[in-house]
């Protein structure tokens, strides 16, 4: 019958245009392929999807339920790939014959990869790393020339006006520590934005911008009170997309940051 020659012949003919193509043109893009999306906001991307369509069986960590539902993903070392390239291809086709479909084909490239970065930064977090610092001296710099605990909130103790630090070491990996601590303007989620609000007599009240549509915005100020104003009175107001947190880099040596960030590192929560 004509259909059988037809499906007996069409991967042949596609295998010769395949070799034809990769012998004019490149050898295998994909091996090769870098990940273009690496960013700590790609890394955010990327866990969101994951939280949204992996951890039912991977875990909302990446961490694991168990061979059944999903192995562990932070291990550093796959079964079915070793390089971000055969991750991304894992991801995008799944493995065959197990509850790891993969996300398909219509997938977008960028969320491939991001959820490729995402997983890579979760392997980094949990890597055996030999850290030049001393955890209880970063400990002590925290709480006393740091001032760290003055905006940063570690396990109930400390203060609101920066990000919960209690399991910081789950989502940042120890260069990222030390890239938070010098040039914490780098990337500012819209979260830890501020206002600067003045007054028709010349005041002027700061604090980060807690909510804001298009009437009002909300703001804590340093002491943690909150104040609401609308944009229509007679207050000017504008954004401040830096971050509050002071550079380290002038006020603490090199040996005192790499003892913040073995403390920042060290606090995480057990699997
Ligand atoms: C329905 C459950 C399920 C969902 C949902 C799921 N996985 Fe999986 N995944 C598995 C299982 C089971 C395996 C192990 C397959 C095997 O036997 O090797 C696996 C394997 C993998 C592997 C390969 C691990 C290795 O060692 O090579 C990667 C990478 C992976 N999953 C990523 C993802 C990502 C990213 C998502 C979300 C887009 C996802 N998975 C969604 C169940 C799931
Ligand atoms: C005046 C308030 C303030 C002080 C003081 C401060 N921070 Fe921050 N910190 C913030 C804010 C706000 C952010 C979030 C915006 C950003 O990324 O910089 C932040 C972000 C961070 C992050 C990144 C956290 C994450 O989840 O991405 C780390 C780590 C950090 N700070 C550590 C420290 C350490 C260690 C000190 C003391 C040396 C310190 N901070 C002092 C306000 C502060």
């Amino acid at each position: 019958m004509r259909w059988r020659t037809v499906t007996r012949w069409t991967p042949v003919a596609l295998l010769a245009v395949m070799v034809g193509a990769a012998w004019n043109v490149q050898p295998a893009a994909q091996e090769t392929d870098e990940n273009p999306y690496t960013s700590r906001i790609d890394t955010r991307m990327g866990r969101r999807l994951f939280q949204e369509q992996c951890s039912t069986c991977h875990g909302l960590n990446a961490a694991g339920g168990n061979e059944a539902t999903g192995p562990d993903l932070t291990t550093g070392s796959f079964r079915h790939a070793s390089s971000d390239a055969g991750l991304y291809r894992v991801i995008r086709d799944g493995v065959p014959g197990t509850s790891m479909i993969g996300v398909g084909a219509d997938a977008q490239e960028q969320t491939l990869w991001q959820l490729v970065t995402y997983l890579r930064s979760r392997e980094a977090a949990n890597a055996v790393v030999d850290l030049a610092g001393s955890p209880a001296g970063g400990q002590q710099i925290f709480n006393g020339k740091g001032d760290c605990a003055r905006c940063h909130m570690v396990n109930g103790q400390g203060q609101r006006l920066g990000p919960d630090l209690s399991y910081v070491g789950n989502r940042r990996n120890p260069d990222e520590l030390q890239s938070d601590l010098t040039n914490p303007d780098a990337e500012v989620n819209p979260r830890w934005w501020t206002m600067k609000v003045s007054g028709p007599n010349g005041q002027q009240v700061e604090g980060l911008r807690m909510d804001e549509d298009t009437f009002t915005f909300r703001i804590m100020d340093a002491d943690e009170n909150l104040r609401s104003f609308s944009k229509y009175g007679d207050w000017s107001y504008e954004r401040v997309k830096t971050s509050t947190m002071p550079s380290a880099e002038g006020s603490l040596t090199a040996t005192e940051r790499d003892d913040l960030v073995a403390y920042l590192f060290s606090l995480r929560r057990d699997r």
